[in-house]
């Protein structure tokens, strides 16, 4: 019926479901060996019925399923984007060059009583500040609180000036001179078990106003 049948292997020619008929004899040894199971599913006693081979394909598929979530889980893991924070554990503060921040190199090398821009919650500009030779519980988000600019420390003053508008805050960020509405953001501040310095969000009344905390991060 199908001119090149005769050299089509029985395999591909059982897949495409074409009608063959000349295949030679000898080319087909699987055929006495087939022949048993077909006379044991005749008789009902080799093959299991449909549902049990369905139940059977259920449990392989779920076994399968099971050991493919398994392997791919770790790597998925690293698709998941980092929580900004504000709702777990925190985050690891980052330095200006992304690194991981630890208090003991950190106190090493910044003075009492200084204030530096880290990468602190949602990758905003955080002041990380060192009193008393440790590094203070709190940090103050950088963000303005008018219009967003960054607000640079200045030491000699003794507070943080934006230079946008001219809103002014004391050391610990409070609002001390408008046009800025608020006071800069709090964020936790602790150290984990290797050291390493994590912020996390604030939620607790803003111990510089009295007033529950305006941000939500
Ligand atoms: S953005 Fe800071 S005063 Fe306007």
């Amino acid at each position: 019926m199908v001119a090149f049948a005769a050299s089509t292997p029985v395999g591909v020619r059982a897949l495409s479901g074409t009608a063959v008929t000349c295949r030679a004899p000898t080319a087909r040894p699987t055929v006495a060996a087939a022949a048993p199971m077909r006379m044991a599913a005749a008789d009902g006693e080799m093959v299991p019925d449909m549902n049990k081979r369905n139940l059977m394909n259920l449990l392989l598929t779920g076994a399968a399923g099971s050991v493919a979530l398994g392997a791919l889980g770790p790597y998925a893991y690293f698709f998941v984007p980092e929580s900004g924070g504000g709702s777990g554990g925190g985050v690891g503060a980052k330095d200006a060059a992304g690194n991981a921040i630890k208090e003991s190199g950190w106190l090493a090398a910044h003075p009492t009583d200084s204030r530096e821009l880290v990468l602190g919650l949602k990758a905003e500009a955080t002041w990380l500040i060192v009193e008393d030779k440790k590094i203070a519980p709190f940090a103050i988000n950088a963000v303005c609180t008018h219009l967003g600019c960054v607000v640079p420390w200045v030491p000699a003053e003794n507070k943080f000036k934006c230079p946008c508008h001219g809103s002014q805050y004391d050391k610990q960020g409070k609002v001390i001179r408008g046009p800025a509405p608020l006071s800069l953001a709090l964020e936790h501040v602790n150290v984990d078990g290797d050291g390493n310095v994590v912020l996390s969000s604030w939620k607790e009344e803003d111990f510089r106003t009295g007033e529950a905390p305006w941000w939500n991060f």
